[in-house]
């Protein structure tokens, strides 16, 4: 479950992107978020999937405050944790579609065994 609670994003002191937002999204929910072009719907993606940090408030996943984790803390969740779907693909042209495929797992301690059948099996769906 990811709980937002009064968070807040200032890029600089005069700059207040987001501003006090509560949101609440419950496992297996869908849900969209929607707004003028620089209402700050990246931004607060970019907090949800820890890939930056909110500058007040807190950010609670799964039940642990993730507001206050460092950037290792959070590399490991982005890893285990998230999937994202980015507007340009976000694919390296130079490697094949089993190793773009490969690269999060590399990341990932042991399953070193199953890797190749696992992608595989993402490939056929
Ligand atoms: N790294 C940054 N530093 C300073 N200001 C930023 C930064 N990123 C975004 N902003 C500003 O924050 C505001 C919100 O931007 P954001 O990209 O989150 O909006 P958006 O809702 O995703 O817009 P769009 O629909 O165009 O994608 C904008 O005014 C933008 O200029
Ligand atoms: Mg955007």
């Amino acid at each position: 479950m990811i709980e937002l609670k009064q968070i807040s994003k200032k890029y600089t002191e005069h700059t207040t992107v987001l501003n006090n937002i509560d949101l609440t999204i419950k496992k297996g929910e869908y849900i969209a978020i929607m707004g003028p072009s620089g209402a700050g719907k990246t931004t607060l993606m970019n907090i949800i999937g820890c890939i930056d940090s909110c500058t007040g408030g807190k950010y609670i996943l799964d039940g642990n405050d993730v507001s206050s984790y460092n950037d290792k803390e959070k590399a490991r969740l982005r890893n285990e944790k998230f999937g994202f779907v980015v507007q340009d693909f976000g694919l390296i042209s130079s490697m094949s579609v089993f190793q773009n495929i490969q690269i999060p797992l590399l990341y990932r301690k042991n399953k070193k065994g199953n890797q190749k059948e696992k992608i595989e099996e993402i490939l056929k769906n």
